[in-house]
């Protein structure tokens, strides 16, 4: 059932135009395609084969006669197409039922409006097609609909024609002036309105520019319209890349399985990417905005223009994507601390999430070899780790290299469907003497090996040679199909410190003189040395700088060590990754010792927090210099599931145990550095989303939530009475929210009050009851309360579980997002995740197969939780009829 890379080969007939004329109707749409095909020359000629599913076939007629057909399973068959290469004409009229399309997956419902959601195999579920994306072909689009219901018709690209139709119906034609595959068709139709904007483009041209919401909404698009001019804007100026197209739409759904989408034109949203107000939406919410409407955006070049040969290529659009809206995001942030600020939590995604998908059974290459259904494969290994591997080539070739690169990337394939290799190529061709291309060939392995290499790094101090040598190995264990690794070339870039913490020239053997306090070297083998000369004493290496490869780095740095970093490294990353060092290895290191014990409870009452570790802590916290926003994430502990992924068998339990105790210490230890730090935060007038006042909000939250910590210990009530009162007062949702969570998380008895006061306030507004439902799902579980607190979630009249926002607000939040929840010894939280699963994978599989994805590493849990989880994954596999999506999943799951 597996589709291979290497089965690729071209189709047998390419599509050159499509006329699609829909009849709206949510029971009953009808489908008139109208195409123009002819065999491509270059294959062997052979029967056309259509892809369709759920599909009602009403007539085919080829050169306006009837035809004979034939099905083979969902594929339409057509044996008897006219001999030769000229063009014919096909014409499909099928049927489809909208309002009963749960999965969200080709033309569905949400709330009384039409949406399309093509990408990866959705269009086959609105007519029978090619449906794949190395055939690109010109789209013509006749909408019909009952006026009053659908006042607005959308499609791809440009209305050449609108006007009434007898019996209240209205029609709208439009034409996209580009070919494009399938998967960038997109339709809607309903009661929208939009905010607009007319721009002017820097060659001179006028652009209008449309956000479309449902008429409430309307107050709330400033942000995403805000977001979608500074993109284009951005695009310009980066890399010479205008927008292409008179008019650019983005329309918001309440019902979509991702992010978004970026189809030719007609961007389709998520609303909880496009609709923001100061009273509703975090600073989280606005820099996600930002960031994926920029992100749909740099594919109108990156993956409309350009796109990919087959689905294998994913990342060739994704992985540049991100990368592009990763640097959009900290051009937008402005200075080089808030840059950093963002480089960090970009990290911290691919560290928490990556790099377990990169050691567990779903481990796959950037580009992957083989698949059973594509949808599983929208990962963070495509997506995150593929924008590491286009950041690699931007470091090794410089950033004007790399913007040579991208020219020559266009000039090449404008307009075409390539592959990753294709990239990669247009990089090193563009830049001939780069270490890219001289190691071209074996930087590809990034491309096809899967797994996170480990760089191992060891220092050496010869006094009388006043020589330092440090020597890096690289090694990569095995991940599914692939049992042996070759190396990698590994950008490594790198400073030393000297006693007093100050940047040492660099100078290896065999320089006449030292060069810069930093420099980039490139691991190509599986070892090298490199001896640096004129260190005065032993230096400290600040390695791996701005995370400039992804992987892990294991260096066996003494704490003082650590703490040099933390207090003077010159790059920021490595300051933060110093602190979390430290954390994490107090926190490694409590979870082994048998001498720290839990009550009853569960709870850990030993200090385990050492005076120094408080002490640099508090040095962070209250620094004169640094940002509040860098503060946040040096203060913040890592993750329970990064800390999972440096243990060999993992007690979800004890972790979580240890990371509440390491918390609760700090939120003690560092009381009066926390008020202080709230006082001197937490004022803000007007709301803004920038990086300088949302970090100050979200140093003056974790302060608040520390504080409420401390008063659980201590009993008092100033600060959990101050915090409800600031949740009550709060001018902005992100000091609402964090208010809220603070009392929540801290299982103060306020808690219950501030949460039916923020219902009433907010029942509303779905985004905001997504919040709410998250934060109880995902809440602190002192004596094992939040799994009856889920179930009773789940019966709450706001929650709708067709609907995916509210399904991963609560399911989601806690399968996922809460592990010392989720993982019961009495198997419970298990039990109740196999039986999500089925029950989503009735509606909506592709919603389904991500929530199976909860127990990946069910391999690495203590028991009992190893053997529970199996089973609850065996029960799920053990489900006939099971869709694809989540049969590649559980099958995976329980092959590892
Ligand atoms: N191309 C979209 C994006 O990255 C993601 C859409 C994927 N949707 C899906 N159902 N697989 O912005
Ligand atoms: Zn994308």
């Amino acid at each position: 059932k597996a589709t291979q890379r290497l089965d690729y080969a071209p189709p047998a007939y390419w599509i050159d135009s499509v006329e699609l004329t829909f009849d709206l109707d949510p029971a009953k749409t009808r489908v008139l395609n109208r195409m123009r095909l002819r065999r491509n020359p270059g294959v062997a000629p052979q029967p056309l084969r259509l892809d369709g599913e759920e599909l009602n076939l009403a007539r085919v007629m080829v050169n306006g006669a009837g035809s004979s057909f034939k099905m083979e399973g969902d594929k339409l068959v057509l044996e008897n197409l006219p001999e030769g290469n000229d063009p014919f004409e096909l014409e499909i009229f099928t049927t489809c039922a909208p309002a009963k399309n749960t999965q969200l997956s080709g033309l569905y419902v949400s709330g009384d409006t039409f949406f399309t959601q093509c990408e990866a195999e959705g269009f086959r579920r609105i007519t029978y097609f090619l449906d794949r994306p190395d055939v690109m072909a010109s789209y013509q689009v006749l909408l019909r609909a009952d006026k009053a219901q659908y006042p607005v018709l959308l499609s791809n690209g440009n209305l050449v024609e609108s006007g009434e139709l007898d019996g209240g119906r209205h029609f709208a034609r439009w034409a996209d002036p580009h070919r494009k595959p399938s998967y960038l068709f997109a339709l809607v139709a309903g009661k929208l309105v939009a905010r607009e904007q007319q721009i002017v483009s820097r060659a001179g041209k006028p652009h209008l520019l449309q956000v479309w919401v449902r008429p409430g909404d309307l107050g709330k698009t400033e942000h995403a319209m805000n977001s979608l001019m500074a993109a284009i804007a951005w695009d310009e100026a980066r890399f010479g890349l205008s927008l292409d197209l008179e008019r650019f739409m983005i329309v918001a759904t309440s019902d979509f399985n991702m992010g978004a989408m970026e189809n030719k034109g007609l961007n389709i949203f998520n609303t909880k990417y496009v609709l923001a107000s100061e009273a509703t939406a975090t600073d989280v919410d606005f820099a996600n905005i930002e960031s994926v409407v920029g992100h749909e955006y740099f594919h109108n070049w990156t993956g409309n223009r350009v796109t990919c040969r087959d689905w294998f290529q994913l990342s060739l659009k994704e992985g540049l994507t991100v990368f592009r809206d990763q640097e959009f995001s900290q051009d937008m942030a402005g200075s080089p601390s808030a840059r950093a600020v963002k480089r960090i939590e970009d990290v911290r995604v691919l560290r928490t999430a990556q790099f377990p998908e990169d050691a567990g059974p779903m481990a796959h290459p950037v580009r992957p070899d083989s698949y059973v259904e594509i949808n599983n494969f929208y990962t963070v290994t495509i997506y995150e780790k593929g924008a590491e591997v286009v950041r690699m080539q931007h470091n090794l070739v410089g950033r004007e290299g790399f913007a040579r690169g991208m020219k020559l990337y266009f000039e090449r394939h404008d307009g075409h469907a390539v592959t990753c290799d294709d990239f990669v190529q247009a990089m090193a061709d563009a830049n001939p003497a780069s270490p890219l291309a001289l190691h071209l060939e074996q930087f590809k392995r990034w491309y096809s090996q899967a797994g996170t290499p480990h760089v191992k790094a060891v220092g050496q101090y010869d006094a009388d040679a006043r020589r330092y040598t440090l020597t890096l190995s690289q090694s990569c264990a095995a991940t599914p199909g692939q049992p042996e690794k070759h190396p990698f070339v590994i950008p490594v870039a790198l400073g030393l410190l000297g006693t007093d913490g100050r940047a040492l020239p660099l100078q290896l053997e065999g320089e006449a003189a030292a060069g810069g306090t930093e420099r980039t070297v490139v691991l190509t083998e599986p070892s090298m040395t490199l001896a640096f000369v004129n260190v005065d004493s032993p230096p400290v290496p600040s390695l791996l700088r701005g995370f400039s490869a992804p992987v892990i780095l294991d260096c066996e740095y003494g704490d003082a060590e650590l703490l040099a970093l933390l207090t003077h490294d010159g790059d920021a990353f490595n300051r933060w990754e110093a602190g979390q060092r430290l954390m994490l290895r107090i926190a490694i290191n409590a979870i082994a010792d048998e001498a720290v014990t839990t009550d009853a409870a569960g709870q850990i009452h030993q200090n385990i927090l050492p005076a120094a570790l408080a002490q640099a802590m508090r040095d962070v916290l209250r620094h004169p210099q640094l940002d509040a926003a860098f503060k946040e994430l040096v203060l913040t502990l890592p993750s329970e599931s990064y800390i999972a992924e440096q243990l060999g068998v993992v007690d979800p339990q004890r972790i979580h145990a240890v990371r509440e105790a390491l918390r609760q210490q700090l939120a003690v230890a560092l009381q009066a550095d926390w008020a202080w730090a709230w006082e001197e935060h937490h004022a803000g007038g007007a709301h803004r989303p920038d990086a300088v006042s949302s970090g100050r909000r979200a140093l003056a939250g974790l302060a608040l939530s520390m504080l409420c910590l401390a008063a659980r210990q201590s009993g008092d009530a100033v600060w959990p009475g101050k915090t409800y009162q600031r949740f009550k007062d709060a001018g902005n949702m992100t000091d609402r929210f964090n208010a809220l969570s603070a009392l929540v998380m801290s299982g103060h008895e306020l808690a219950a009050p501030a949460l039916a006061r923020f219902h009433a306030m907010f029942k509303d507004d779905a985004l905001v009851l997504d919040k709410w439902f998250a934060l109880q799902a995902g809440s602190t579980d002192r004596g094992g309360n939040v799994l009856p607190a889920v179930k009773a979630l789940m019966k709450h009249p706001d929650f709708h579980i067709k609907n995916p926002n509210r399904a991963r607000s609560v399911i989601f939040s806690y399968c996922s997002a809460n592990p010392g929840a989720f993982h019961r010894q009495d198997a419970a939280g298990y039990v109740f995740w196999a039986d999500r699963v089925l029950e989503l994978d009735a509606l909506n599989p592709q919603v389904a197969a991500r929530l199976a994805r909860a127990l990946d590493r069910w391999n690495r849990l203590a028991e009992p939780y190893r053997t529970a989880a199996r089973e609850a994954i065996a029960r799920v596999a053990a489900k006939p009829d099971l869709s694809n999506d989540v049969r590649e999943v559980v099958t995976r799951a329980l092959a590892d």
